[in-house]
């Protein structure tokens, strides 16, 4: 099953790339997640950790992750069963394709019902938010939680959205899904930028975030951070490699995935201010969690003109980028399905779409019918995104790094990552020592063995 095919599906260009991979990337984890985590985590302390994780690690196995793929020509599982082989390594290596597949879908569960609310907020918006105050706002959205029938119903829609592309297949789903939906997205984050700028506290946001406190730094933050620097490039879950198993050899992986880290990280940053932003001129309280920007935005979107066009047009596009990242969680498992056990790509998508929505179920009753549920002291929901973001992103981070930087041969990845000379070395460099002794460490750090 280790054979490479052939005759699997190409990205219609290197700008097609490009675009499914920030399509990937740039989600609730730059719009959502980004802004709230660094609320709840000291803002600066974490924005600067956040910063240097991507720089160290984020980017450097991006590449790897990317070159993985696309030498292994399959599945996450095949992919890594081929690149091992040509190492002259044994199929154990394929555990990193294994984590990524279930790694995956274990996120697309609770992905799927944060998306359900920016759905149910699209809805919302179009009614417009007259008269809402910051105890409304907060009322309003914890009337959501409350509700399970409606977060199962705005999952389901949810998740049939994301069935629906993936079983189309790769040039005809995914890509021409990213076309339409990406370029839209870029512009409405810079509108509310531009909102941010003129009538909220653009000043507070930048002291928030970027006057760099270093001795806020702490044990958590730390370990959120580098959690959160693989959840936002999409690393680890198979998605990368599974896209970049897609990519044809022509195409530099050194420049397409410098754009994808700086398009995502642009677009947490900007997020981030804009709400922030928000937050300091209505004197909200940036730690509120995960309910910080359906508690936020509404507020403006309430005083600013036009904002019952602006509110649903920001929240749909929230959905947009939700969905083009949803669909990279359930393409690698699928592949697996159709490679390996010979699924047709449609039944393949509805059967694992069918198995991540009884998950999702259980993630939208953990806010209410079953908020009692914990495991080691976790709701389901925190439960399986620590699991996933905090625990198998990094451990599958460290196990491509040594993979790529140690194990591969030298002039199998410099025939990959055509860089010259110097930027090559310190690709390498980065890779082998940086990545993996600081994935490491941050583990020994919070496990309270060193530091
Ligand atoms: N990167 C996506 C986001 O920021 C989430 C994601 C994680 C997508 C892992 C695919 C794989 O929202
Ligand atoms: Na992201």
């Amino acid at each position: 099953m280790e054979t490479a095919n052939v005759n699997r599906s190409h990205w219609s260009s290197r700008w097609a790339f490009i675009l499914v991979t920030a399509g990937s990337a740039i989600g609730l984890g730059n719009i959502w997640k980004f802004p709230y985590m660094t609320g709840t985590n000291g803002g600066s302390a974490f924005v600067l950790v956040y910063l240097l994780c991507i720089v160290s690690i984020g980017l450097p196995l991006l590449m790897a992750e990317t070159m993985l793929g696309r030498r292994g020509q399959g599945n996450p599982v095949a992919a890594m069963g081929v690149v091992a082989r040509e190492a002259g390594l044994g199929r154990y290596w394929k555990i990193i394709g294994l984590i990524g597949v279930t790694g995956a879908l274990l996120i697309l569960s609770f992905y799927s019902v944060v998306a359900g609310w920016i759905l149910e907020y699209t809805l919302r918006a179009t009614a417009g938010f007259d008269g809402i105050t910051k105890e409304s706002a907060a009322a309003g959205f914890a009337g959501l939680l409350a509700d399970p029938l409606r977060l199962i119903a705005w999952h389901s829609l949810f998740m049939v959205m994301t069935v629906f592309v993936v079983a189309r297949g790769v040039t005809g789903g995914i890509e021409q899904a990213n076309k339409i939906m990406m370029p839209a997205l870029f512009a409405i984050v810079l509108g509310l930028i531009g909102y941010g700028m003129v009538t909220a506290d653009m000043p507070a946001a930048f002291r928030f975030m970027f006057h760099f406190d270093v001795s806020a730094i702490t044990r958590e933050v730390v370990f959120s951070a580098m959690g959160h620097s693989f959840f936002t490039l999409s690393l680890g879950m198979g998605a990368i490699m599974a896209y970049g198993s897609y990519l044809d050899k022509g195409t530099s992986i050194v420049r397409t995935c410098f754009y994808v880290a700086i398009a995502d990280t642009a677009i947490a940053l900007l997020a981030g201010l804009a709400i922030f932003a928000i937050v300091f001129a209505k004197g909200l309280a940036p730690a509120s969690g995960p309910g910080l920007i359906l508690q936020t935005l509404p507020i403006a979107f309430s005083q600013m003109p036009g904002g019952v066009v602006v509110g649903p047009l920001f929240f749909l596009l929230v959905v947009f980028a939700a969905w083009t990242s949803s669909i990279s969680l359930l393409e690698p498992f699928v592949a697996l399905l159709i490679e390996r056990f010979a699924f047709s790509r449609k039944r393949a998508a509805w059967a694992t779409g069918g198995a991540v929505w009884l998950l999702g179920i259980a993630v939208a009753l953990s806010f209410n019918e079953w908020s009692e549920v914990k495991l080691f002291g976790l709701g389901i929901f925190d439960l399986l995104d620590s699991l996933t973001t905090k625990i198998m992103m990094p451990l599958s981070g460290l196990l491509i790094a040594v993979f790529a930087g140690w194990m591969m041969q030298r002039r199998h990845v410099e025939d990959e990552i055509a860089l010259g000379g110097k930027g090559f070395a310190l690709w390498r460099m980065t890779l082998r020592y940086v990545s993996p002794i600081a994935i490491v460490a941050i583990f020994l750090h919070v496990i309270g063995v060193v530091g």
